[in-house]
């Protein structure tokens, strides 16, 4: 089992099974999206991959979670190394140019400690999905964490599932992974890659 900071993964935090998955699979160095900047966690790790010579670009609506996650990025020693922008990632074409991303990171639902009615939804969901399956480069990688509960979880889940399944396998491997024993609705990671 890989080592993170010198210590044993939790493997039943599903953000440490994306991580190790996107370190195995993506280039240091390259440039990466955090579509749910939230507290920040995984803008610090992919302010980690991305190193020096990499960039970060990491989208909230919420300025609590811009706020968050520059304290963690200052307490990391990763300040610089990316640009945090409160906008919804449904403008990302606005950020990032298409074929240019290594990684997108989503991670839907709410502000862990925040305001759990300010969430993501499901048709911007959607919109930003799609958007960032242009953004990524050939070769690219999306790690998205898939809640379900709450007033729109169980309607987003079905939206970005039933459109992740109709995609060409021709373009993309789409891999959806599950909790076999875990009750009350566990998230649903899955991860696709652009051929
Ligand atoms: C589960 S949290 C993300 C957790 C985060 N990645 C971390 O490491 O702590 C989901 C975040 O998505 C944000 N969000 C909701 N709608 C959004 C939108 N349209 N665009 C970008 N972020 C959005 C919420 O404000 C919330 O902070």
């Amino acid at each position: 089992m890989r080592k993170e900071e010198n210590k044993i993964m939790n493997q039943s935090q599903i953000t440490c099974w994306c991580h190790e998955i996107i370190r195995s699979q993506a280039p240091t160095g390259g440039f990466y999206i955090d579509a749910t900047m939230g507290n920040g966690n995984d803008t610090a790790f992919l302010c980690s991959m991305a190193g020096t010579k990499g960039t970060v670009l990491a989208f909230d609506i919420q300025k609590r979670a811009l706020d968050a996650t520059t304290e963690l990025l200052e307490k990391k020693g990763y300040a610089g190394r990316a640009r945090l922008i409160q906008d919804g990632h449904e403008h990302l074409d606005q950020y990032v140019a298409d074929s240019s991303a290594d990684v997108i990171c989503f991670n839907f639902g709410y502000l862990p400690g925040g305001d759990h009615s300010i969430a993501t939804s499901p048709q911007t969901s959607l919109i930003a999905l799609s958007k960032g399956l242009a953004a990524l480069k050939s070769g690219g990688m999306m790690s998205l964490c898939i809640y379900s509960g709450g007033d729109t979880g169980f309607e987003e889940k079905e939206l970005l599932l039933t459109y992740l399944k109709k995609l060409s396998p021709k373009e993309f491997t789409i891999i959806e992974n599950r909790y076999l024993n875990r009750g009350n609705h566990p998230p649903i990671p899955v991860f696709l890659f652009k051929k």
